[in-house]
């Protein structure tokens, strides 16, 4: 049976390789194309959130169910990263930075099965469209928690330094509203 440890294992083997992202992105897409072994080695998701599976200098594996109806906000990761889902929908909204601010580049849909591939320089916004979570493996070639970046305001679109401790608020202000929208059983 797939475990932690071994999924944590196989992205580190992957960054000994010439080239880790594609490496990573590789044994990503192996893990999730086995979404039931994926998610008998996480658990059951209760609630939105991020969850550490592991963290070094130069490599973090995490694991992110985003609430339904979740929005995150444009932000830049300073190191590539991949997006290995394996349940629900992700839509990703690209960016790059341009004289006049940040430029809109497109956009990607993700469902299980599907992986996504950033480079270090790469700006996205994140937001999960279905009333179901959508859960992805996200593996960083560096500190994720360490680095120094930067997130815009979506609404000003204003660059200001990024703020993990605003991400985890919307995380718990989305599991909130989720929350109340299903013990108000406006589903029924
Ligand atoms: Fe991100």
């Amino acid at each position: 049976m797939l475990e932690v440890a071994e999924i944590v294992e196989r992205c580190r083997t992957a960054m000994a390789e010439t080239t880790p992202p594609l490496a990573v992105r590789d044994v990503l897409t192996e893990l999730v194309s086995d979404p039931a072994a994926v998610a008998a080695a996480i658990g059951p998701i209760t609630e939105g959130g991020i969850k550490l599976l592991h963290r070094a200098d130069d490599l973090t594996v995490l694991h992110i169910a985003w609430t339904p109806g979740m929005q995150l906000n444009p932000h830049e990761h300073a190191m590539f990263a991949v997006v290995g889902m394996y349940g629900g929908q992700e839509d990703n909204a690209f960016f790059r930075r341009s004289e006049h601010g940040l430029e809109s580049t497109g956009g990607r849909e993700l469902t299980s099965g599907d992986v996504l591939v950033m480079g270090h320089d790469a700006i996205h916004a994140v937001a999960n469209p279905r009333r179901e979570y959508a859960v992805a493996l996200h593996v960083y070639g560096g500190d994720f928690f360490d680095a120094v970046r930067s997130e815009w305001d979506e609404d000003t679109l204003e660059e200001q330094p990024r703020d993990v401790e605003g991400t985890m608020r919307r995380f718990a202000a989305a599991n909130a509203a989720w929350e109340l929208e299903n013990r108000s059983g406006s589903g029924a």
